[in-house]
């Protein structure tokens, strides 16, 4: 199928306004036309994945290095995924020099296209936030699914390059996500629980989620009780790493999902899933793949870490240090870094062993260089990426159970 172009697209590709945006139009033409897109839409903003050394080689900066050589520009907000490393101290988290290099060649190219240097996978707290109905072109899976899910916004999951071109151009191949018959519920889940989710049960129900539905659009029915965004955000990550999850519907909470027929849109489920708690306390337990007690690395912040998120950690503290045998990290953004800076939040952590790790994150930053061999987390994104990009055993468990476990010295669970 051949995408139809608009004169000025037309224009764009035979090179007349220059050659990063002729490659730029070359690129989505090609991708657009593989997944059957009739046409490009305009898209209002983009969200980057080519970050962090760890994931982007030799191969993405030196790509980047070149579309910023040819002349290449954002034309629409672009913001960007957590750096590659500390971004106050690369050289105190044991970074590698020589990654450190390449990292910052790769902040250089990005720069140079114009991108907004958020350096986070949660734009959508304040720097990059779509309304319902909005067309953006997003990468980072988590944000992707909540963009989708919680704003109702269209994205469909934008691989990296691409999304530098959607960038440029501020167009996006209108295909999947951005069409609403491609956004109608296929799974019903049908969750049965007396009473609101726990916020250890945000993230298992997204994990075990994901593994069920794969890329199919579930909608979820029988939430009680009004989760926060902190707790969606928690959900939205887990389904996105452990499946292809883009879009949930959640009825109540998701905009175009005010009942369960607005959901299916139509459509008849193709499958129902029940969920209980006995569901959630077993997928708690596959999620922990280590048994033992011992733990090294308490690891919390993936989503990153909001200022609530931190308030809540100070909380469980109170004023307790953290054992010596473990390490508690708090991956967050600038923003949120800054605030538990203002309200002194950040001195008193520190002061109780606790390291912030600034705009990076325990997945895409090295760390292998620690030695840590166990990972406690309250994320179901890291218990799923933790053992292939860390190395590391995982144990997941809520944000009072890692806290708790950070000051014991060992894994500490609570009867649930
Ligand atoms: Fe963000 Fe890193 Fe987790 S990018 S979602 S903190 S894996």
């Amino acid at each position: 199928m051949t995408l139809q172009l608009t004169p000025e697209q037309q224009n764009i590709l035979d090179g007349n306004e220059g050659p990063a945006r002729k490659l730029a139009m070359e690129i989505l033409i090609k991708v657009g036309e593989g997944f059957g897109a009739q046409r490009l839409i305009p898209i209002q903003s983009v969200h980057l994945v080519l970050h962090a050394y760890k994931s982007a080689f030799d191969a993405g900066v030196e790509a980047a290095e070149r579309i910023a050589d040819m002349g290449g520009k954002f034309t629409v907000p672009t913001t960007i995924d957590p750096y590659g490393m500390d971004a106050e101290d690369w050289e105190g988290a044991k970074t590698p020099k020589e990654y450190a290099v390449m990292q910052k060649r790769l902040e250089a190219a990005v720069n140079r296209l114009g991108v907004i240097p958020v350096w986070t996978c949660t734009p959508y707290y304040g720097f990059n936030m779509p309304i319902f109905g909005e067309n953006v072109a997003w990468s980072e899976s988590s944000a992707v699914a909540f963009a989708n899910t919680v704003l109702g916004a269209r994205t469909n999951r934008q691989a990296a390059i691409v999304d530098i071109c959607c960038g440029i151009l501020g167009l996006a191949p209108e295909v999947g996500l951005h069409l609403a018959e491609e956004r109608r519920g296929q799974v019903l889940i049908d969750l049965r629980m007396d009473r609101a989710l726990q916020a250890w049960e945000y993230p298992a129900l997204g994990f075990r989620l994901g593994q069920l539905l794969g890329n199919r659009i579930g909608v979820v029915v029988g939430m009680l009780g009004t989760p926060d965004t902190e707790e969606l955000k928690a959900l939205c990550a887990a389904a996105a790493a452990s499946g292809s999850v883009a879009l949930l519907h959640i009825v109540g909470i998701t905009p175009e999902a005010r009942t369960l027929e607005e959901a299916f849109g139509g459509n008849h489920p193709e499958e129902t899933i029940t969920f209980t708690k006995k569901d959630l306390l077993e997928t708690r337990e596959k999620m922990n793949t280590h048994k033992g007690k011992n733990v090294d690395i308490v690891a919390l912040g993936c989503p990153h870490y909001t200022i609530n998120e931190i308030i809540s950690v100070q909380k469980l503290l109170n004023g307790r240090k953290i054992s010596d045998n473990v390490a508690l990290w708090i991956y967050a953004n600038s923003a949120a870094i800054a605030l538990a800076e203002k309200m002194g939040i950040r001195k008193d952590l520190e002061s109780l062993g606790v390291t912030i790790r600034a705009q990076t994150c325990m997945i895409i930053s090295p760390i292998a260089e620690w030695g840590f061999k166990v990972m406690m987390t309250d994320s179901g994104k890291c218990v799923h990426y933790g053992p292939m990009e860390c190395g590391t055993e995982m144990v997941f468990g809520s944000v009072e159970e890692c806290v708790e476990s950070a000051v014991c010295g060992y894994v500490w669970t609570k009867e649930v």
